[in-house]
């Protein structure tokens, strides 16, 4: 499973790439609004950086709007992938966008009817968001397997990306469900890598290791 970086904020990229385990990120406008600097060059600082896809969101409501919108960010950086809401009018963009070979990531994606739409007009990615889901009492990984089944009965190539995450929990069951990508905000990355017993196991080697140390 592909691990992307769900944050705009360029030290935690920074920090995450260096580790090895990062192989795109995503943002959208309310991650932007968070950060300081142009939009741009936001985007153009993370592509350096990750070197992988990186979604960057249109905001126009129209299918022509969008259109323009993506091929501006489009220039930006040959890592950039246009984010695209689920709306009638992203289909038709989605649709555009594939013909112009522009990748694409279909985002605020909260059915299996929607995904399949977002595919058959050739979305490159699509994002369920599953974490909305769960705080709206649904089970968001449903709509996961779901997608997962869909697209695997038919043959498309759009990947899923497990978007809105809140826990480690919800990685790990991407990951068995065969989830291609999840997109994780900063603080669930850095909850993966812990576990009190590696704490535990590490200080008890070291203390041992003093033991030895003098001989
Ligand atoms: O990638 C979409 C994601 O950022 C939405 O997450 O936490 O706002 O539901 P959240």
């Amino acid at each position: 499973m592909k691990i992307f970086l769900d944050t705009a904020n360029i030290e935690q990229i920074r920090e995450a790439a260096a580790l090895g385990c990062v192989d795109g990120v995503t943002t959208n406008p309310t991650l932007i609004s968070r950060e300081s600097g142009k939009f741009e060059d936001i985007i153009r600082e993370i592509c350096e950086i990750v070197q992988g896809p990186v979604s960057a969101e249109v905001v126009s409501t129209d299918a022509a709007g969008m259109v323009e919108e993506a091929k501006k960010l489009a220039a930006i950086h040959e890592c950039v992938v246009i984010k695209i809401p689920m709306i009638k009018e992203g289909v038709n963009a989605l649709r555009q966008l594939k013909e112009l070979g522009i990748p694409t990531n279909c985002t605020l994606v909260f059915s299996s009817n929607q995904a399949l739409l977002a595919a058959k007009a050739g979305a490159t990615y699509v994002s369920p968001f599953i974490g909305r889901l769960d705080d709206a009492g649904h089970v968001g990984m449903d709509l996961v397997r779901e997608t997962l089944a869909i697209y695997e009965n038919y043959g498309f190539d759009t990947e899923v990306i497990v978007a809105s995450v809140r826990s480690p929990l919800h990685a790990v069951e991407a990951a068995v469900e065969g989830a291609h990508v999840i997109t994780l905000p900063y603080g669930v990355f850095e909850k993966m890598f812990k576990h009190p017993f590696t704490d535990k196991g590490l200080a008890a080697f070291l203390a041992d290791w003093e033991k030895v140390k003098g001989r």
